[in-house]
């Protein structure tokens, strides 16, 4: 066997047009499924691709059993040609650039490229949002397709069981609250029998071993439709939501949630969150803070899917300017003060230069949220045919690694992992 290796390896060409290594790049799977047979493991992969590198032909044209044979008799080949491969007609004779430094050099074979990647990704970094409502239908959301309203009892369980299949085991859970449950005040959001704790009961009792992350805000239980208290001048009241949240986290927790959210970007509510936790003896859950969080038009079509736009005005008094990029310091300082166990960034890839002042300026985990316009836009100019809606989403969720993110929430997280997995997509 060791002798076929003395060849050029010819049959890289080959390997690299099979349609299971598109994605090669990205690393392999490191998922580990409940139920064998739909999971392609690593082992499987790496034996297909031995027996297509036995149907190729060395560069002399005999087969690998004859150069095998060959080795075997003593009779090994020379050394390859000097020959130099033609350039098509027209090209400039011209005499090679003088430089030393070729940096294509590493990047000429498929075996040196994934040798020198500097960033994997893999199902494990993958968190996926879902959607729950009190139906017993899964509702399509027509701004974001692929993406539905699941009814918690049913959709939302197979959805988990198809996502978990390929290596996905972290779901953050956003509600669409019916109207009549909705007030200024937002009560509803720190009711234990809720549609989000009886969620969170519900998977953690079949799923005992996924992490349940909770969105920790106001806006879906707000008749403002605001992440906080609306006063009657139109002010958004922070101590006062701040007080709100810290009894929608505990009853999360309560719950069995492992990760509570706080997005809503009131001042001081990761300090308040941490020490309503430990009060009630919650010192094992988690806190993701939304460190900086925008005031984005991306969040557009995840507003239609839950309903939640503001019923005036917008949220640009507790969401950070676009513009700014050195006040997210100042947010992260605080968090990082206040007790967060995970900071994050919102949304994702118009903010990769904040994931990375973010990485460089905390030894915390980051979080990067690739949100539902970014995904909107990557679905449809796909489904218009102007992109490779596959490649382009498995480079954006990539470059959001590359930018310092450790996790990313993505409405693409099943099917980046199905991809990740070598198996088909769609
Ligand atoms: C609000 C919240 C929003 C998102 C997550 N939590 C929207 C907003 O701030 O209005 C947006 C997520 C997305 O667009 O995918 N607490």
């Amino acid at each position: 066997m060791a002798s076929a290796v003395s060849f050029p390896p010819a049959n890289v060409q080959m390997l690299q047009g099979r349609s299971c290594h598109g994605h090669a790049a990205f690393g392999s799977c490191s998922a580990v499924p409940r139920t064998g047979p739909r999971v392609r493991s690593t082992a499987v992969r790496v034996s297909s691709e031995q027996e297509a590198a036995a149907a190729v032909r060395a560069p002399s044209g005999r087969s690998i059993e004859e150069c095998e044979a060959d080795a075997v008799a003593g009779r090994f080949p020379a050394p390859p040609p000097l020959v130099r491969p033609k350039a098509p007609e027209g090209t400039p004779q011209i005499r090679p650039l003088d430089i030393e430094k070729r940096p294509r050099r590493n990047r000429k074979s498929p075996a040196l490229r994934a040798a020198f990647q500097e960033t994997t990704i893999s199902p494990a970094n993958l968190v996926l949002p879902l959607f729950i409502h009190e139906g017993e239908e899964d509702a399509p959301i027509g701004a974001m397709p692929g993406c539905f309203r699941l009814g918690w009892r049913h959709g939302l369980l197979d959805e988990v069981y198809k996502a978990r299949d390929v290596g996905v085991n972290s779901f953050v859970l956003f509600p669409k609250i019916p109207d009549a449950l909705k007030s200024q005040s937002g009560d509803e959001a720190y009711n234990d029998n809720g549609l989000v704790p009886r969620t969170i009961r519900l998977l953690k009792d079949k799923f005992p071993d996924i992490v349940v992350y909770t969105d920790v805000a106001l806006d879906p239980y707000s008749s403002d439709g605001h992440d906080g208290i609306v006063r009657e001048d139109g002010v958004i009241m922070n101590d006062e939501t701040v007080y709100q949240l810290c009894k929608q986290a505990v009853s999360q927790a309560r719950a069995g949630a492992d990760v509570v959210s706080p997005s809503d970007m009131m001042d001081g509510r990761v300090g308040a969150i941490r020490a309503a936790l430990d009060a009630e003896g919650f010192h094992d859950v988690s806190i993701m803070s939304y460190t900086a969080k925008y005031a984005s038009s991306f969040y557009g079509p995840f507003r239609e899917a839950l309903d939640s736009n503001p019923r005036f005005g917008d949220k640009k008094t507790y969401q950070m300017n676009p513009a700014n990029y050195r006040e997210a310091l100042l947010e992260t300082a605080a968090d990082e003060a206040e007790g967060a166990d995970i900071l994050l960034v919102k949304p994702g890839l118009p903010y990769l230069d904040i994931i990375r002042l973010l990485r460089d300026n905390s030894a915390l985990p980051i979080a990067a949220y690739q949100v539902s316009g970014e995904y909107s836009m990557i679905k449809a100019a796909g489904a218009l045919k102007m992109i490779d809606e596959e490649k382009v989403m498995m480079e954006s969720l990539m470059c959001l690694r590359r930018a310092g993110a450790d996790i990313i929430l993505t409405y693409f997280a099943r099917q980046a992992a199905t991809v990740l997995c070598g198996m088909r997509s769609k």
